[in-house]
């Protein structure tokens, strides 16, 4: 619904493009009439919560699940009727890491390596640079079934690239990584887009779309609910916003009743870190008077500012409530409607 003109007249370069899926399973709706659009060298961001059609819509485009009805197409080619030919230009990190526990890390690399035809030799090298760029150096002689779950993820996100498609599908790449990894992998990740690479990539963690997709679409209920880069979301949003934590035992909606005739939309409180915020208008001067109101009625402000929305303000305006990925560490959150 948002931005879609911003997408139109684009499909002639499109690498990845589907259109219309729908995908029932019984009486569940997976997909419910989606249209995606990636464009050569570039990251397009699938966010969506638990259940919105994500891995849906990449077992699709990866061969692996025949929609209800639609189409798609990879690299030109039909999805459906080559999907032969798709498979051999595209890697795949599906949600859940598929390597064989039973041989250790290089196996896994070397064998996909052989299966995609590198070469004895190149699939070898191929191998160590993988265990090498996703820190796995240490342990790729040891079988999988001793790893972690954070090194198996990592080795089945190197499996996607050994064979080093020019399209790839992430399907939250992310997920079980600590920080540490995560960052790593945002950084292999840019260097292949650098490169060329076309990537499609479904994320629960809002940071990650901000960081690497150059376009989002919002899914919810297998549908597209918001379209547009990190910026343009933020924009539609609206402005600013102001965010007041108040003093540890401040009644909450004493202050948000203080609040309430400067915002704009729904006051937002989180009770855990005791902070509110709301949309404004009117910049310093609405500061200052949100601040000698509260000042007035004796409460106590630890920390005042306006910032500009994040994309979890943006999900809370889309669907009416906060994103529940977790990512942001605010939980017991509750809104007020004005
Ligand atoms: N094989 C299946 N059989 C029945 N229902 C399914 C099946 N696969 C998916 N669904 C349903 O389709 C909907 C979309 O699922 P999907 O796995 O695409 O969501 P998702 O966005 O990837 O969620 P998550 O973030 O939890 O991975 C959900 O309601 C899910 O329960
Ligand atoms: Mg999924």
């Amino acid at each position: 619904m948002i931005l879609r003109s911003f997408r139109e007249g684009t499909s002639m370069t499109a690498v990845i493009e589907a259109r219309g899926l729908v995908k029932h399973y019984g009486d569940v709706v997976a997909l419910d009439g989606f249209d995606l659009s990636v464009e050569k060298g570039t990251v397009v961001g699938l966010l969506g919560p638990n259940g919105a059609g994500k891995t849906t819509v990449v077992s699709i485009l990866t061969t692996l699940l025949i929609p209800d009805r639609g189409t798609a197409t990879v690299d030109g080619l039909d999805v459906f009727t080559s999907a032969h030919d798709v498979r051999s230009r595209i890697g795949l990190s599906g949600q859940y890491a598929a390597v064989d526990e039973h041989l250790t890390g290089f196996e896994n690399l070397d064998m996909i390596g052989r299966l995609y035809h590198l070469g004895k030799a190149k699939a070898r090298t191929r191998s160590r640079e993988l265990l090498e760029q996703f820190d796995l150096v240490e342990s790729g002689d040891r079988p999988v079934k001793t790893y972690s779950g954070g090194m198996r993820r990592r080795l089945d996100l190197a499996g996607a690239l050994v064979a080093q498609p020019p399209i790839l599908f992430l399907d939250e790449p992310t997920t079980g990584l600590d920080p540490r990894s995560r960052i790593q992998l945002w950084e292999v990740i840019r260097n292949l887009v650098t490169q060329g690479t076309t990537l499609l990539l479904t994320t629960q963690y809002l940071e990650e779309a901000d960081q690497l997709a150059d376009d989002i679409i919002v899914i919810d209920h297998g549908r597209e609910i918001a379209h547009g880069t990190s910026d343009e979301l933020k924009t539609q949003v609206g402005g600013e916003r102001i965010a007041i934590t108040v003093r540890a035992g401040t009644d909450l909606g004493s202050a948000a009743a203080l609040l309430r005739p400067h915002a704009n939309d729904e006051i937002h409180i989180d009770k855990r870190s005791r902070s509110l915020s709301a949309p404004i208008t009117g910049g310093a001067a609405t500061l200052t008077a949100v601040i000698r109101s509260f000042d007035t009625a004796k409460i106590e402000i630890r920390d005042v500012g306006i910032r500009r929305p994040t994309l979890d303000d943006v999900f809370l305006a889309l669907t009416g409530h906060t994103s529940d990925y977790g990512d942001s560490g605010e939980h017991d959150e509750t809104q007020e409607t004005r």
